[in-house]
């Protein structure tokens, strides 16, 4: 099937949380899945595999192809690590849990960058230890680094950093630069990085720099999590990996108990392994796709205003509204009440995102556009009221 032939009802028929929550006449632009068609060459192999009944217990990791294959895919992306340093996990978040749990010492403070992704912070809860938020700096055009934001987390007790990158909900791309200086302060207060890069394959053509390469000490300190199931849409078949660019960690992740490793589903190796030989081609057309709803959608806001409350994403299929200037307690409540429209509240991805909204675009675009249309409608007796008050816009 064609990317553009996928409609809303095909997602519905998936019968997946995307389009399984609300009522039908909210355009549900919600959790990170896409409205897209999966990649022919992981559904044959997905469709194989369900009719061989692989429904059993995975084989173990080095007895497949993956770590093979991995070690070849990051390579390509700059990560030199051996197979036997790239492990398999259910799922990111329960790599990330027990990377907090098993490789920092015990009791310290977890920083995390924010806007970031709202498991981040229940991984750490998970955890069972305390977040130290290190919002970033926004400006009109961009988000940066507060480098001295993160120095203080680090001086006061963070034994490690969660990073995002790209960044959910933002779609920031962190430059060399940006890296350099975190691995620089992670060294010089012996804290461990934990870098998620699952949407590093769906960029806009901003270069994406992994974190462990900017230096043999970042991938010393550095444990990296990636998994196919954003660039490829598989996050129900329950495969991600886990990648030691540093030999004691894969040691230590051997000495990690089982249970807590386990649910690894053999569905998603086969997907992942299919991604990884013959997913190429899809891949880039969905990027070309999702880069059209991305202009689009800023066009549409253009048209309407509301130019000014989005920065172009770099990477994912995520937009990060900036509601602040409305004066909303709840944007995102206002937009389901107002508009129809479901994104995700700000808050939920750390206090920097008061004021905020997330919203999914990997939806077809004349829904994308009809939402973005009727969030216009519902703002614009409140836009002319800021207008009219002569907020500067620009400053934000
Ligand atoms: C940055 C990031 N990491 C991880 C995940 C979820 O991955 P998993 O389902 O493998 O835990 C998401 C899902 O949206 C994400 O955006």
């Amino acid at each position: 099937m064609k990317i553009t032939d996928w409609t809303i009802e095909d997602s519905r028929a998936r019968g997946c949380k995307r389009w399984g929550v609300y009522p039908e006449h909210m355009a549900d632009l919600t959790v990170a899945e896409m409205d897209l068609p999966v990649a022919e060459p992981i559904l044959d192999a997905v469709q194989r595999a369900v009719g061989n009944q692989a429904f059993g217990y995975p084989i173990p990791d080095g007895n497949s192809a993956l770590p093979d294959l991995c070690s070849r895919w990051l390579a390509g992306q700059g990560v030199p690590v051996p197979p036997g340093q790239v492990r398999l996990i259910s799922d990111i978040i329960k790599g990330l849990t027990n990377a907090i749990r098993y490789f920092t010492v015990p009791g310290t403070p977890v920083a995390v960058i924010t806007p970031t992704y709202s498991r981040f912070l229940d991984a750490v809860v998970a955890a069972e230890r305390v977040t130290y938020q290190v919002p970033m700096t926004k400006f009109a055009d961009r988000y940066e680094l507060d480098l001295d934001a993160l120095e203080s987390a680090l001086k006061n007790g963070a034994g490690s950093l969660i990073l995002c990158n790209p960044v959910n909900p933002t779609g920031h791309v962190f430059t060399v630069d940006e890296l350099s200086s975190i691995s620089a302060l992670a060294e010089r207060y012996r804290v461990r990085v934990f870098a998620d890069e699952v949407h590093a394959p769906i960029r806009y053509g901003r270069p994406f720099t992994p974190y462990s390469s900017v230096g043999p000490r970042a991938a010393e300190h550095s444990i990296t999590l990636t998994s196919v199931s954003k660039a490829w849409n598989t996050p129900g078949l329950r495969c991600a990996l886990i990648v030691f660019t540093n030999e004691a960690d894969n040691r230590t992740w051997d000495r990690i108990p089982r249970a807590a490793k386990g649910g690894i589903s053999p569905l998603g190796m086969v997907a992942t392994d299919a991604a990884l030989t013959g997913g190429g081609p899809w891949l880039e057309e969905a990027v070309e796709y999702l880069r059209g709803n991305r202009d689009a959608m800023i066009e549409a806001l253009d048209v309407n205003g509301l130019g000014h409350i989005m920065i172009p994403a770099d990477a994912t299929y995520l937009g990060w509204w900036d509601l602040r200037e409305f004066g909303l307690a709840d944007p995102a409540g206002f937009l389901r009440e107002e508009a129809s429209v479901a994104t995700t509240p700000g808050e939920e991805h750390g206090a920097a995102g008061a004021g905020f909204v997330r919203l999914n675009f990997a939806t077809p675009r004349d829904v994308l556009i009809d939402a973005v249309e009727r969030v216009a409608a519902a703002l614009r007796p409140r836009t002319s009221t800021v207008f009219d008050v002569g907020h500067d816009l620009t400053s934000r």
